[in-house]
C-alpha cells in the first residue's frame, strides 16, 4: 500500500501547491503595484518648442521619461494616474502628437516579468567564462564574469573592489592594461554603466568591451595604446532592486536625514556629482526620480566613481557614461546652455562613432544623433558625471543613450535578441571614436 499516497497526504499536497500558487500570485501582483493606474505614451514632438513644453510638463506632472524627448523622434513617457487628464489636455493644447503605448503599465510590466522568468535558466547559467548575450544578467553573474576574466588574464586585468554600496554590496571595476598602468604617457579610457539601475542594456555593453579587450581581441592596437577602466555596475543596489522588486527602479537605494527619504529611498547618481550640483534639472525632493541627494557625493557609489576620476584624471582622455535609451551621443555641457570649448573635437569624434555604428546597425534601429546635451535633449542636469569629468579636464566626455526599439518592443526593455547587436555596434563606434581622437591629436601636434 505504500505505493499510493493516502487521501489525506494527497490533499495536503494539493493544499500546499495551492498555497504556493497563491503566494506566487501575490508576489507577482505586489511587484509592480506602484504602477497601478499608470499609463505610458509615445509623444512625438516636431519642434524645439514642443520638446521644451514636454520638459516643463515633465517637471510639473512628475512624468517619467524612459527616453529623452527629441524633435526627430518619439519619446516614451510614463504618466502617473492623477495626471492623466491634464497630460492629454496639455498635449492637445500644444498640438503634440501622442499615442498610447500601454493602457496598463502594471500589466505590461507583469508581462515583462513573465518573459524574464523564461530567461531565468540563462541568467543562472550566466557568469564565469562564457557570458551569454541573449539575456540580461543579474549582479552575481556579472561579478562572477569579472572575477573569472581577471583570473584568466592576470597579466593584463586587475579587479578592484572600491568599497561597498549603501546596502553593503561590493563596488567593482576592472583595470585592463598591457603595461600594468605603469606607462605614465599612456592615456586612460574610463567607461561605466549601471548608474541608472533600470537601463539594462548598458551593463552588457561594458562587459562586451571587457570581452573585446581580453578574450576576443580584434583591435590589439587600441588595447596596447590605452589603459582601460571598466565599471559595468556603478549602482549595484539599484540594479538588484530592478531585478527583484521594481523593474523600473532608477536610483540608488539609500536613505538620508530627510524624513521623506524613508518613504522614498534613493538618489539619482547622475545628479550627485560635485559639479553644478543642485542646478536646474535636479530635485531636492527624495520622491523625485532626479533627487540629487542632500549634498554632493552623498552616495557612496558615486564617491567610488569620484575616486577613480581623482586618481586618474590627469591621464584620462575619454570618459563614457552608458545609459539608455534614445540612440544619442551627448557631450558637455549639460548643466546649462553654455558650450564646451572642446565642442568641435567632441563633435567630430562622436560623429565618427555614429558613422561606424550606422554601418554595423540594423535597419529597424533608430539612427543615432549627437550633440551638446542641452541642445539635443533640451533639459539640463546639474551634478552629472559627464560634466564632472569634463570639468576635471577630460576632453572626450560622453553620455551614450543606447538604442531602444520603442516601436516594436514587447515591453519596456529592449528584446534580449538585440543585446549582442547593441554590444557589437557600440564597440565598433567606440573604436572609431578613439581612432578619430588619435588623428585629431596628431593634427593638433603638427
Ligand atoms: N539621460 C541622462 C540623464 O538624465 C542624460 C544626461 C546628460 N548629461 C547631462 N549633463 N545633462 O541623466
Ligand atoms: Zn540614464
Amino acid at each position: 500500500m505504500g505505493f499510493y499516497p493516502t487521501c489525506s497526504s494527497h490533499f495536503k499536497r494539493v493544499k500546499i501547491k495551492l498555497i504556493l500558487i497563491l503566494i506566487m500570485a501575490a508576489y507577482i501582483f505586489a511587484r509592480n503595484e506602484h504602477y497601478i493606474g499608470w499609463k505610458s505614451y509615445f509623444v512625438r514632438p516636431i519642434s524645439k518648442d514642443h520638446v521644451r513644453a514636454l520638459v516643463i510638463l515633465g517637471e510639473k506632472l512628475d512624468l517619467d521619461f524612459l527616453s529623452p524627448p527629441h524633435p526627430e523622434r518619439e519619446a516614451l513617457v510614463l504618466v502617473p494616474p492623477k495626471h492623466q487628464l491634464e497630460f492629454i489636455t496639455r498635449l492637445k493644447y500644444f498640438t503634440i502628437k501622442y499615442w498610447t503605448h500601454a493602457e496598463n503599465v502594471k500589466a505590461a510590466l507583469d508581462h515583462d516579468d513573465e518573459l524574464l522568468r523564461n530567461w531565468t535558466n540563462v541568467i543562472l547559467r550566466g557568469g564565469g567564462t562564457v557570458m551569454p548575450y541573449n539575456s540580461y544578467l543579474n549582479l552575481d553573474a556579472i561579478y562572477a564574469y569579472m572575477h573569472d576574466v581577471s583570473m584568466r588574464h592576470q597579466k593584463t586585468v586587475t579587479m578592484v573592489t572600491a568599497g561597498h554600496s549603501f546596502e553593503g554590496r561590493p563596488l567593482r571595476y576592472l583595470k585592463i592594461s598591457t603595461t600594468n598602468f605603469q606607462r605614465r604617457l599612456k592615456k586612460i579610457i574610463f567607461i561605466d554603466s549601471g548608474i541608472h539601475a533600470r537601463e539594462w542594456i548598458a551593463p552588457p555593453v561594458v562587459t562586451w568591451i571587457i570581452h573585446k579587450l581580453t578574450d576576443d581581441v580584434t583591435e590589439p592596437k587600441i588595447l596596447d595604446d590605452f589603459d582601460w577602466i571598466l565599471m559595468p555596475i556603478v549602482n549595484p543596489d539599484g540594479y538588484e532592486f530592478s531585478f527583484s522588486k521594481k523593474r523600473l527602479w532608477r536610483k540608488t537605494r539609500s536613505t538620508d536625514t530627510n524624513p521623506k527619504s524613508y518613504r522614498c529611498p534613493g538618489v539619482d547618481g547622475n545628479r550627485n556629482f560635485d559639479f553644478a550640483w543642485g542646478a536646474t534639472g535636479t530635485s531636492s525632493n527624495p520622491c523625485s526620480e532626479i533627487y540629487r541627494g542632500n549634498k554632493a557625493f552623498s552616495e557612496v557609489e558615486i564617491r567610488a566613481v569620484r575616486d577613480i576620476f581623482q586618481t586618474y584624471f590627469n591621464r584620462m582622455s575619454m570618459y563614457i557614461s552608458m545609459h539608455s535609451f534614445g540612440s544619442m551621443i551627448l557631450y558637455p555641457w549639460g548643466h546649462n546652455s553654455s558650450v564646451s570649448k572642446y565642442s568641435f573635437n567632441l563633435h567630430l569624434a562622436s560623429s565618427a562613432m555614429i558613422k561606424a555604428i550606422k554601418n554595423a546597425s540594423l535597419p529597424n534601429f533608430p539612427a543615432y544623433v549627437n550633440g551638446n546635451s542641452v541642445q539635443t535633449i533640451f533639459y539640463t542636469a546639474g551634478g552629472a558625471a559627464d560634466d564632472y569629468a569634463h570639468n576635471l579636464g577630460i576632453p572626450y566626455s560622453y553620455t551614450f543613450e543606447l538604442p531602444g526599439l520603442s516601436g516594436g518592443m514587447e515591453g519596456f526593455e529592449l528584446d534580449p535578441m538585440y543585446i549582442e547587436q547593441v554590444c557589437t555596434e557600440t564597440w565598433l563606434g567606440i573604436v572609431a571614436g578613439i581612432t578619430k581622437t588619435i588623428k585629431l591629436a596628431e593634427k593638433d601636434r603638427s
